[in-house]
């Protein structure tokens, strides 16, 4: 079966209409003719896989990493870098069509868009370390990856002389190239190949730190921050400082600030020399130890922090923080913190989201009360389709 891609849908999967029935298409690109198999069939569409190009689109260039067709990570890398810029400020045109914004320029990873992620997440099994395959368990063996930090991928052969036979690994890095190695699995191993690496800083096994520090330092904006193996960091530092400025920039002095979702407070840090004070919410015990440290690293004595679910605390929270931040998991905010925030009507709302399905939903509930004046859209995750948005909400004036 024979079909020419038109377009990509959200995920960065080409789109072929066959037989009148809309047709995804992985790793292809619009003006790919393409052989394919029909893998899926169902009432509305069909996902189906290539046997062969036939033509290749004008657009398409060769993919930077030898895994490109096998790994589930980065869709769109035949493409060059401006035209993965081009669709996803498309996608998100296309999205929020309704909201009516003209959406200003995408923000680039910026000097790096690969080799930029300071942290990657592998998986072990049967000796082999990689990825999975897209929505499969199948194992992708990896000697490197593209799109993360050099000095990570110099310790991915290091960590087959560990003889893992099943587990994750995760490694992190800072900007200095400090290194944490983090592994879990039930085999008996013995990780002292790892301790000679002189920018390995430490080793935590199971949830124990087995030799070196847990955490790694790391500096953005002149704040600098603990940050516990187990806390979340923005992944790509050529544009957090930036995501952190676009923030600030929307800060007035007298506002009291909840930042929700908080992590090590990277941002309620950043806001805290702005704002009259801040109070941090997170779920995470190892973040807001850091969040309580790096308030005291940084001499930043107007912010607070409080450890919990979100869903629970902010039952407890009084109404008089008259700015929010949101910057969610993945799965955006829950029922109840949006009726408290329906409730509360803070002046202005700050959403940071890297998710846009969810950041869709969660604004239809949030705009019959508030504006948008700012849509920013940052390319943290260069070549891969997902975007980091930056939403600044007002308060309708009735
Ligand atoms: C996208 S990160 C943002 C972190 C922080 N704003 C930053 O820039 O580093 C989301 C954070 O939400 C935390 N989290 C997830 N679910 C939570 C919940 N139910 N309540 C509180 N925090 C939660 C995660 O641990 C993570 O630190």
């Amino acid at each position: 079966m024979v079909g020419k891609i038109i377009k990509l849908d959200h995920e960065g999967n080409g789109i072929a209409l066959i037989d009148n029935l809309v047709t995804f298409v992985p790793k292809t690109i619009p003006g790919d003719i393409v052989e394919i198999k029909i893998k899926e069939k169902k009432k509305n569409y069909q996902t189906a896989e290539v046997v062969k190009i036939i033509t290749k689109s004008p657009l398409r260039i060769s993919a930077f990493c030898p895994y490109y067709d096998s790994c589930g990570g980065c869709q769109l890398q035949n493409y060059e870098y401006p035209i993965t810029l081009n669709y996803k400020k498309e996608k998100i045109l296309n999205i929020f069509s309704k909201l009516n914004y003209a959406l200003d320029p995408i923000i680039i990873s910026n000097p790096c868009n690969k080799n930029y992620r300071n942290k990657i997440e592998l998986k072990v099994q049967n000796k082999k370390i990689g990825f999975y395959e897209k929505k499969t368990n199948n194992m992708v063996e990896i000697e490197y990856c593209p799109i993360t930090n050099v000095k990570i991928n110099e310790i991915i052969p290091l960590l087959k002389k560990l003889e893992i036979n099943n587990g994750n690994i995760i490694l992190r890095v800072n900007k200095n190239n400090d290194i944490l190695v983090i592994i879990d699995t039930l085999d008996k191993i013995s990780c002292k190949v790892l301790e000679k690496n002189e920018n390995i800083k430490g080793i935590i096994l199971n949830k124990k730190l087995i030799w070196g520090e847990s955490f790694l330092e790391e500096e953005i904006n002149n704040i600098k921050y603990k940050i516990e193996y187990d806390a979340f960091f923005q992944v790509n530092p050529f544009i957090t400082s930036t995501l952190f400025n676009l923030i600030k920039e929307n800060i007035s002095t007298n506002s009291k600030v909840l930042d929700l979702y908080c992590g090590v407070g990277a941002i309620t840090l950043q806001v805290g020399s702005i704002c009259k004070k801040a109070l941090g919410i997170e779920i995470i015990p190892n973040a807001i130890k850091n969040a309580l440290e790096n308030k005291k690293l940084n001499n930043i004595s107007n912010v607070n922090f409080c450890c919990g679910d979100v869903l629970k605390e902010i039952k407890k929270i009084s109404n008089e923080y008259d700015t929010w931040i949101i910057d969610p998991p993945r799965k955006g905010l829950d029922k109840i913190t949006i009726e408290i925030l329906q409730k509360y009507l803070p002046t202005k709302i700050i959403y940071v989201s890297c998710n846009i399905h969810s950041l869709t939903r969660d604004l239809a509930s949030i705009l019959p009360n508030y504006e948008i004046t700012k849509f920013y859209i940052l390319d943290m995750f260069s070549y891969s389709h997902h975007v980091e948005c930056l939403c600044i909400l007002n308060k309708k004036l009735i």
